[in-house]
């Protein structure tokens, strides 16, 4: 009940720091996911914050705990399609996937801000961010992800924090149909590519 209270307070875009820490997994859990994540970090980064010289390799650290396990389910059962993760995840156990999740939910990510010259598109970003685009009935992205990005569990992802490259990527999967989800398909179809950019170098911004 207070879990589900915390849930529908956050949904209901308050400020409520922490709503991810408060479930994510036990220690001993996390560093079994640290062993298994050896082989990640040559992508993702040792510490899940990605490669600087690669941004369309994601940020995984403080990710919403339970994401991370449903996109890894996808890359696997071919939901979510990509030649890459298909085959990181060819040898992965559900039980694997768990500790991975756990692991990465509990890194601290990293914020790196956004060059001084992508300040004004991100401000164009940031009244979609908040406000939506009622002219397209597009809702504020905020409602689900929250107003600093930070995800909601287990559902809703951060968007804070991560890279605008790969962002910019997703929104036009989302866009185009090739990653497929019924809420980001419909937003995102509605978004012209000029918008896509703009939320894109405002989400890598937003702490
Ligand atoms: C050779 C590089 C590489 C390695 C190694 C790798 N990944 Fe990835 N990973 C990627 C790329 C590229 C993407 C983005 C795919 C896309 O554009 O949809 C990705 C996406 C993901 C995502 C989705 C993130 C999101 O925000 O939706 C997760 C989760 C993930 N990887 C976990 C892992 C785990 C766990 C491992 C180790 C078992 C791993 N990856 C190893 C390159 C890599
Ligand atoms: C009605 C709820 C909802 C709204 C509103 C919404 N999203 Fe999402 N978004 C989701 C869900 C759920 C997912 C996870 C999709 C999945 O599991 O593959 C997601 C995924 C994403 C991702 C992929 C993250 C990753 O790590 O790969 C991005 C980027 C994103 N949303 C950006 C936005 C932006 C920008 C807006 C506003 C224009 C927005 N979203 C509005 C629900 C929403």
């Amino acid at each position: 009940m207070k879990k589900f209270l915390v849930l529908s307070m956050a949904i209901a875009g308050m400020m409520i720091t922490g709503v991810g820490h408060a479930t994510h997994a036990s220690e001993g859990v996390a560093d079994k996911g640290a062993e298994k994540a050896a082989v990640c970090s040559s992508c993702h980064g040792a510490d899940g914050n990605g490669m600087a010289d690669n941004p369309l390799y994601p940020k995984l650290a403080d990710q919403v705990p339970g994401y991370i396990m449903a996109q890894l389910k996808a890359f696997k059962d071919g939901s979510r399609q990509d030649p890459i993760m298909a085959g990181m995840v060819a040898a992965l156990s559900e039980e694997d996937m768990a500790h991975l999740d756990a692991y990465y939910s509990s890194l601290p990510v990293m914020n790196i801000g956004i060059k001084k010259e992508d300040e004004e598109q991100a401000l164009a970003g940031q009244k979609i961010y908040r406000g939506g685009y009622s002219k397209l009935n597009i809702s504020a992205c905020m409602s689900c992800h929250g107003p600093s990005g930070e995800g909601i569990p287990i559902q809703y992802p951060r968007v804070s924090g991560q890279n605008a490259a790969y962002t910019e990527k997703q929104l036009h999967a989302f866009k185009d149909g090739t990653r497929k989800h019924p809420m980001m398909n419909s937003i995102a179809f509605l978004l012209s590519n000029e918008q896509i950019k703009q939320l894109s170098l405002y989400t890598q911004g937003l702490k």
